[in-house]
């Protein structure tokens, strides 16, 4: 009998592939995803633990989930609900607490035993917490993907993150790095291409710190991961996200320049650019290794663009701090950026700093800082300006005959064309310039026959 099954998905990308996996492992017990949690048996709240206010967000939820679950059960039926994800692991019995009407609190490393917890609550047990690191590897109890992949899909490929920077929860969250075996990286993105993925995202929270078990029994970096995966017939686009600059080896940036399916953009979070806050950051790298790192990068294809993270008011930083990070953008030159202010982090070493900087200093920093690198995307968008950009279409426009894809470097590009385009790459001339997007005409136009059958 058919179930509904919603997941709201917060945070970053590996939660997004992580919802879509946890979505294979209850298909089987006969649940199918719903748009909306209206009617849904089953209420999965995939959460971030990153900044205070993503935290939040999942309490909120939780709040108007109730009055839903209410209903369902004057109606003689039953929502279970489910918090998983980033919060879920810092917070577990915490959320039980405030939370009555969670049944399940599930931590990222043990999604392949979902069936086993629901089992347990619709026989009446207990609630379910299980925020344990388990000895066995989810990826090999986790099936095979069963919906249809999309044209651009994720594919995780490292999980955890052993660097510690003094603000961040993530090694707390997903515990130790670990990177999946080539083999099993390589099967999963011939099925995605096979199922119709153009491009593959390879994500993991240090994803350049990956280091897989090879075939010939030696360890893989991601540079040769790339190469190997380049190989794949009709896998045309390869992107990464997200590195860490002292994890950028050599091998990666020159595959910058020899891998053409390898995608002319990057994101690479900075943080700062004062090397006294990188210090108290724990990055372990100054602003000129970054510096140097970009260069290489530029050297190697100079068609690259870069994004980037930031945060501002980290504890300690004086106005010097912020303007040297103000420099260094101005400097490197962003395509694409997110700016966040400081969000102390329970458990993190720099909450306990005594020196936090002012709400409101914050906010100005975040307000200057956003305005150069808006600055900067403006004027690379600018730049497009009757460039002929090769699109990957990926899905209908919101206005009809439209059609939405992706440029190399991320742009939303629209287009007036038939949605046959969707799935394929064609060269876009770019027309106009929007605030968040491009619009263009594809080169090699279609006949106007073709349009009309469409
Ligand atoms: N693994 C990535 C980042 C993961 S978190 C990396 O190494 O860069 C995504 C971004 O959130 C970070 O790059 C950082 O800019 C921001 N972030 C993390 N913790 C934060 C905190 N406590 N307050 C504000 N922003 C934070
Ligand atoms: Fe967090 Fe990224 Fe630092 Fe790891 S490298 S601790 S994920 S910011
Ligand atoms: Fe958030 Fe966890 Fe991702 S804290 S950013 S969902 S790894």
């Amino acid at each position: 009998m058919g179930k509904k099954l919603y997941i709201k998905t917060y945070g970053c990308q590996m939660n997004v592939y992580d919802s879509d996996r946890m979505a294979d492992v209850l298909t089987p017990l006969g649940y199918a995803p719903s748009p909306s949690p209206d009617g849904a048996d089953l209420v999965i709240l995939n959460t971030c633990h990153i900044r205070e206010k993503a935290a939040e967000k999942v309490y909120s939820e939780l709040g108007r989930l109730r009055a839903l679950q209410e209903q369902r059960r004057a109606e003689g039926g039953r929502m279970i609900v489910a918090v998983a994800g980033c919060v879920a692991q810092a917070q577990g019995e915490e959320i039980l607490d405030r939370a009555a009407g969670v049944d399940i609190v599930l931590g990222p490393q043990t999604y392949h035993r979902l069936p086993e917890m629901i089992a347990e609550v619709e026989g009446g047990g207990a609630r379910v917490l299980d925020t344990e690191f388990p000895a066995e590897d989810k990826f090999d109890f986790l099936p095979e993907e069963t919906a249809a992949p999309g044209v651009s899909a994720f594919l995780t490929i490292q999980e955890g993150c052993d660097r510690f920077c003094t603000f961040c929860v993530v090694p707390y969250t997903r515990g130790a790095e670990q990177s999946r075996p080539v083999d099993a990286v390589v099967r999963e993105a011939e099925r995605l291409v096979a199922g119709g993925a153009r491009e593959i995202t390879l994500l993991g929270q240090n994803v350049n710190a990956y280091h897989g078990a090879g075939p010939d029994g030696r360890e893989w970096r991601l540079g040769r991961l790339v190469r190997r995966l380049a190989e794949i017939d009709r896998l045309d686009r390869i992107r990464y996200t997200t590195s860490h600059p002292r994890d950028m080896d050599d091998d990666l940036i020159a595959a910058h320049g020899e891998v053409s399916a390898l995608m002319p953009f990057l994101h690479l979070p900075v943080q700062s650019g004062s090397d006294r806050i990188l210090a108290a950051m724990n990055r372990r790298h100054r602003a000129d290794d970054y510096r140097r790192i970009v260069d290489g990068l530029r050297t190697a294809n100079p068609d690259l663009a870069l994004s980037s993270d930031f945060i501002v008011g980290f504890p300690g930083e004086r106005d010097a701090d912020f303007a040297a990070t103000l420099a260094l953008v101005t400097e490197v030159g962003f395509t694409q950026a997110f700016s966040f202010k400081y969000s102390p982090r329970p458990g993190t070493p720099a909450a306990d700093i005594g020196d936090q900087v002012p709400e409101d200093v914050k906010d100005e920093r975040l307000a200057g800082l956003q305005q150069l690198l808006r600055a900067q995307q403006d004027a690379f968008n600018q730049r497009q300006l009757g460039r002929d950009l090769p699109v990957l279409f990926q899905s209908r426009g919101r206005h009809a005959g439209q059609v939405v894809g992706r440029s190399p470097y991320l742009q939303p590009v629209h287009v007036l064309a038939p949605e046959t385009l969707i799935g394929g790459i064609r060269p876009v001339r770019i027309v106009e310039i929007m605030p968040n997007s491009l619009k263009g005409e594809v080169v090699d136009a279609p006949a106007r026959e073709e349009l009309a059958v469409a």
